[in-house]
């Protein structure tokens, strides 16, 4: 895992769109694992931008998002279709028949969540997954005491997560339920980017961090991950023990001298 500081929200923001927009450009196949959340609208934005003024060019990319909330239709003002569509893909030039969320208005979850495993492994899997850390610690939807093997299923949300996104919900209750892909199916992309920024993550990002691997903080698990890069701003990092050695690590990578 290597931890790399920016000096601001919009620097931290700015260097995973590059990091993403450097993978799409050296692969036009690329399969993106994407999430929601108000933390990646900035990243999204500025992939917008990147299509619309330098020609970034999404046609042949394929993404998976990590989750949608149970019971809500795709067109839902709330639902993470809903998200995808306003912050992302209405404005650059990915197929929509490329884009991929679970459908969590499916009759039989079970079955639709073994259809979204699979769906992803036809594709080859995912190059590069995009990951934010919610309060609870969870990646996806991944909540405490998810197991560390999981694959895509139903979960009960917690009460924190209930309290994190319940006020995001326009004119709706928001459900207690969402189907995630599980954090063993995470574990699985062959690059994990993962963006956390404000002091309020600060606390969340240490335990994931620099505390020990464990279902309780589902982000931990990303510690075991083959390549796993955490992008945060300074006030994200605030409470992190080895900031200097991240430091030290980041500024003498040769990978990071053209996003520097
Ligand atoms: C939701 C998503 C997570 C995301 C989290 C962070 O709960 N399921 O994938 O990491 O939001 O949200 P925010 O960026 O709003 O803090």
């Amino acid at each position: 895992m290597e931890v790399i500081i920016r000096e601001s929200t919009e620097a931290a923001c700015g260097m995973v769109a590059q990091i993403i927009a450097r993978s799409v450009r050296g692969k036009a196949e690329t399969v993106l694992g994407l999430a929601t959340g108000r933390t990646m609208e900035n990243v999204y934005g500025k992939l917008a931008q990147m299509h619309q003024s330098d020609g970034l060019d999404f046609s042949f990319c394929r993404t998976f998002n990590l989750d949608e909330y149970i019971g809500l239709e795709k067109d839902d003002i709330n639902s993470y279709h809903h998200y995808m569509t306003e912050h992302l893909f209405r404005h650059i030039n990915i197929k929509p028949g490329n884009t991929h969320l679970p459908d969590g208005t499916a009759k039989d979850l079970k079955a639709e969540a073994r259809a979204y495993e699979e769906k992803i492994r036809a594709c080859g899997g995912i190059d590069l997954q995009l990951l934010g850390i919610g309060r609870s610690g969870h990646i996806g939807f991944n909540e405490p005491l998810s197991s560390l093997m999981s694959r895509t299923r139903d979960k009960v949300l917690a009460p924190e997560t209930m309290a994190q996104n319940g006020p995001l919900f326009i004119g709706g209750e928001m459900p207690k339920r969402a189907m995630t892909m599980g954090v063993g199916t995470i574990l699985e992309s062959r690059r994990a980017l993962v963006l956390v920024t404000g002091e309020e993550k600060a606390d969340i990002l240490a335990q994931s961090v620099e505390g020990p691997v464990t279902s309780r903080v589902t982000a931990s698990a990303l510690q075991m991950h083959p390549s796993c890069v955490v992008v945060v701003d300074e006030a994200a990092a605030s409470k992190l023990h080895d900031r200097d050695y991240f430091r030290w690590i980041y500024e003498n990578e040769p990978e990071w001298d053209a996003l520097r």
